[in-house]
């Protein structure tokens, strides 16, 4: 049995859901091409894509609409637990703790069957958008803004989080955010929630584990540290001597490079085109106008070695032109990768088989016993 460092060459799950092509750059939810959903479709229309395997009927989606609208109010308790976070918590671990405690108010947390699995799917996705946006209004001590059901996922979001009405245009944004980010097959964060409900253990639980896996910077944490190497950078005349710094030294440039992707991101490339409408219109054409500049040196320093920008290195400025504090990109793409993960759970358990490879061990054999005193 050969040892396959980081899993790279490893096929572990079959999924229904999103197929890539990382040498073309291509990916699909159901066999259509994120380009044309991003353009056409809503957030909800995509969530049902993915869990149905295939569009909803004007009827079906506005069902759909209804029952996750008519789920996003959260159990009282957690309004007390939400002020209970110390609000100098990072937003990420608040996510965690407060998406795991929505078990301990849900009946049917460690109901297994495919029909409580479905409505606590349902039940994840439609409140995890009034607990990110509460807990940035606990920490900045303002009061709570409680779900509205008359708002999409995305106009709901930016309700809550500003107390305002959302504009059509950044609530297009969002949800162009959310449709983007909403599945990628067996990313590290989907892997982790795939092993944990292989063990037949919950949702949340699998849901839990899935959040702090995005949070690294090498996955969905690269979201904040693209900003934060934007902010770094500071000047375009600085652009050059930093990258060729930080390549120099072997550093990793945020937002760029993919295990799958050899080419261009597809998201990415929607991102790009969108980022750059939403910079100008928010008065945020200087950082567009560095990533640019980032994305050009990239190019001619490593795009033959088929670095190129990831969905993370657009979703910055994105991020940034809508308003959104920095710690809440990764909070934002986990509001969408739910849907991802919440899928495949369901689809593990479909056809479920313990997920457990070997490790090689590399230590020693055959030692002695050596009594405390003699150590
Ligand atoms: N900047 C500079 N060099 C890079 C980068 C980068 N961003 N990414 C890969 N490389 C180099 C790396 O140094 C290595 O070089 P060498 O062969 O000389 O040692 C080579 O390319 C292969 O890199 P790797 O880290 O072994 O590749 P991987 O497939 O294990 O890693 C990755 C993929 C995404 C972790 C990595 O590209 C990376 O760390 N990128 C920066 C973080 C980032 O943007 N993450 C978001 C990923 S996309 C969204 C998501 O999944 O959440």
């Amino acid at each position: 049995m050969s040892f396959d460092k980081g899993l790279a060459k490893t096929v572990a799950a079959e999924t229904e859901m999103s197929f890539i092509d990382g040498e073309r750059g291509v990916l699909e939810y159901v066999g259509i091409d994120i380009d044309s959903l991003a353009r056409n479709a809503t957030f909800e229309e995509v969530v049902y894509l993915l869990w149905n395997r295939r569009l909803p009927t004007r009827d079906e989606l506005g069902r759909f609409v209804q029952l996750l609208r008519s789920n996003s109010e959260l159990p009282e308790p957690a309004w007390d637990m939400i002020r209970s976070i110390p609000p100098d918590a990072a937003p990420m671990h608040a996510l965690q703790t407060m998406v795991s405690s929505l078990a301990l108010f849900d009946p049917e947390a460690d109901i297994n069957t495919p029909e409580a699995n479905d409505l606590k799917a349902v039940r994840l996705l439609s409140k995890t958008p009034a607990l990110i946006a509460n807990f940035d209004r606990h920490r900045k001590g303002l009061d709570m803004v409680r779900p509205r059901q008359d708002l999409s996922i995305a106009g709901g979001f930016i309700y809550m989080l500003t107390g305002e009405e959302p504009t059509e245009t950044m609530e297009r944004a969002l949800d162009v955010c959310l449709i983007l980010h909403a599945d990628h097959g067996l990313n590290a964060s989907t892997f982790a929630s795939r092993v944990c409900i292989s063990t037949l253990s919950d949702l949340y639980s699998a849901i839990t584990a899935a959040i702090g896996t995005l949070r690294g910077p090498l996955h969905g944490g690269a979201n904040e540290a693209v900003m934060h190497m934007l902010d770094e950078i500071g000047s375009m005349d600085d652009v050059e001597s930093y990258l060729d710094e930080r390549l120099r030294n072997k550093d990793k440039i945020m937002g760029f490079g993919h295990r799958v992707y050899k080419t261009f991101d597809p998201r990415a490339t929607y991102l790009k085109t969108f980022a750059e409408q939403l910079a100008a219109d928010t008065g945020n054409t200087d950082l567009y106008q560095m990533s640019r500049l980032i994305e050009q040196i990239m190019h001619e320093r490593v795009g033959d070695r088929g670095i190129h920008p990831n969905v993370d290195f657009y979703s910055a400025t994105t991020y940034f032109s809508i308003g959104l504090d920095v710690d809440l990109f990764t909070p934002m793409f986990a509001m969408s990768r739910i849907a991802g993960w919440a899928g495949h759970c369901i689809e593990q358990l479909s056809d479920n088989r313990l997920i457990r490879p070997k490790a090689s061990y590399v230590g020693p054999h055959e030692q002695p016993w050596v009594d405390i005193d003699d150590r």
